[in-house]
This record gives structure tokens, sequence and C-alpha cells, in this order.
């Protein structure tokens, strides 16, 4: 049962340092894919999961550029709080950086490189919000070594997580996309720093696995979860976006189309914004949307 309001946190701190060059003056997670920021699709994922209370986590350089992009959300029909994270502390201090926003309610967590793209997502993000405990979402890939590995018994139990095991007892990664009850600020205060000096959410997950208490859902191989960490990968996250966009003419990940069709805005809202977009292929789309 839905007991109480999820809250929505994107983590979008780190140097970026993979990215060099183009993240010297910039967060990677402002960086385009495509035709939009990096966050858009991020945020996009928590609008359709109908999570409307978000807090953005970067550095203090950063952060103001989050701000002038977003702004307070009020616009699109939403509130968006921001919080500094200097140094990349690692993921589960994203709870404590967000204690004060979360203030007891339970949480997602989204890292703010993270796109998904698949039909199911709206199911998924819903049955993570009904089960209690934790939820996250593992996904077959080619180099699970890079990531937070997921083993399971035959009878799909989960039997281990480990952080980037040097060698993996599967391909199943763990994506960057969680949802906990709302003990998870008081058992990210437990957590010690790994061999990197990070609070691993690996040992977050490890915590509510012992508690027979975390749900895996396996993203199935229709799905597309992209990966946008290397000069690479960020080119293929942009070509994959343009393709499906350029075949269907809908765009993925339009905060304002998502918000209009959650009832959060109007599209008188959405021509008022329109003003100040100039001319170009996003707006042309929204045009499209309310005319
Ligand atoms: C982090 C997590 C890892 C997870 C990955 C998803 O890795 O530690 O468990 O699989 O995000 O993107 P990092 O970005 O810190 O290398």
């Amino acid at each position: 049962m839905l007991t109480k309001k999820y809250k929505g946190i994107i983590l979008a701190g780190g140097n970026g340092t993979r990215l060099f060059p183009a993240t010297k003056v910039m967060s990677k997670q402002l960086l385009p894919v495509y035709d939009k920021p990096m966050i858009y699709y991020p945020l996009s994922i928590l609008l359709l999961a109908e999570i409307y209370e978000i807090l953005i986590i970067s550095t203090s350089t950063d952060i103001e550029r989050f701000k002038n992009l977003l702004g307070d959300g009020l616009q699109f029909g939403i509130k968006i709080e921001y919080a500094i994270q200097e140094t990349p502390r690692g993921l589960a201090d994203a709870f404590l950086v967000g204690e004060d926003f979360l203030d007891g309610s339970p949480a997602c967590l989204i890292l703010g490189d993270n796109i998904f793209y698949g039909s199911e997502i709206s199911t998924s993000l819903k049955s993570a919000q009904n089960h209690d405990g934790g939820t996250i979402f593992a996904y077959h890939v080619a180099d699970p070594e890079r990531y937070g590995v997921v083993e399971f018994d035959t009878n799909h139990k989960v039997l281990s997580i480990e952080e980037k095991p040097t060698h993996p007892k599967s391909s199943l990664a763990v994506t960057g996309l969680y949802f906990y009850d709302s003990n998870v600020v008081s058992y990210a205060k437990t957590i010690q720093p790994s061999y990197r000096g990070e609070l691993e959410i690996t040992d977050l997950n490890k915590i509510y696995l012992n508690l027979n208490n975390l749900n895996v859902i396996t993203l199935k191989r229709g799905f597309a979860w992209l990966d946008t960490g290397t000069h690479d990968s960020l080119l293929d996250a942009s070509n994959f976006i343009h393709t499906i966009e350029k075949r269907q003419g809908i765009k993925i990940a339009c905060i304002e189309e998502i918000c209009l069709s959650k009832g959060l805005i109007t599209k008188k809202d959405i021509i008022r914004m329109l003003s100040n977009m100039g001319d170009n292929t996003y707006s042309l789309y929204l045009r499209r949307l309310v005319g």
C-alpha cells in the first residue's frame, strides 16, 4: 500500500573528470544529451513516478546553474529545492545531505547522469513505490565490473550485491535509480566510508537485503538504460535519443509535456513559457503540442 508520499533526490555532483575538458567549466549533468540537458532525463523519470517534490544536489559552483535552468519548479507545477555536496562522498551521502528535505518521507534517489527509456517504466515506478523497504533495478550489461552487481538464485531471490567486483557473479548491474522507505536516513548514517572514501549505495542496499527487505526489479532486454560516463557513451546516448525522436516525432524527457500530461500545468502555461524559448526544434515541438 502507498502510505506516504515519496520525495525525489537527483544527485548531480562529482567532478566529471572522465569527460574533461567538456566538464572543465560545467557540470556533466548539464551537458546536452542530443537536444536537452542531461538532467532532464532523470527529472522526467521522477515526474513519471509522480514524485513532485525534488531535491537537486550538486557542488556549490554548479548549483547556481541548475537553479538558473530549473528554478523552484513552480513553472512546471512542481517543487524543486537545492542542496550542496562539496566533494563526491558517495551516493548514500545524498540521504545525509537530504535529511531535512526528506523530513521522514520515503525517498527515490536517481543519479543525474542516468538515462532510462522503455515502455514499462511507469509500471515499474509504481510497483517500486508500493513495496515496503527498498527497491532497486537490475539491468543486463556487457561490463558488470563497472557497477554494483546483483546475483540471484534460481527462484529470483537475491543472493548477493557487490560493488564493482573484479569477478562479477552475474551480468546484472544495479542501475542508478533507488526507492527506499523512511528508514533510509537512519540506515545511511550507519554506513562507513569504503576503500574509495565513499558512502556506498551498495552498502545501503546490503542493509535492506540483510533485513530481507530489498526488492529487485529486473529491467527487460527491450529496455534501455544508458551510460553517459565517457565521451563515447555520451555520444551514443545522444544518437540513441536522436534516432527515436526523429523516427517517432515524439520527444523523450520533454519536461513540459510530461507536466501537462500529469495535469500539473495547462497549455496556457506552456504558451507563456514559449515566449522565452526562441525558435528551435524543442520550442517547435511544444508549439505543436499546445497548438
Ligand atoms: C554507482 C554505484 C553503483 C551503480 C552505479 C550506477 O557507481 O556505486 O553501484 O551500479 O552508480 O550508475 P559510480 O557512479 O559511483 O561508479
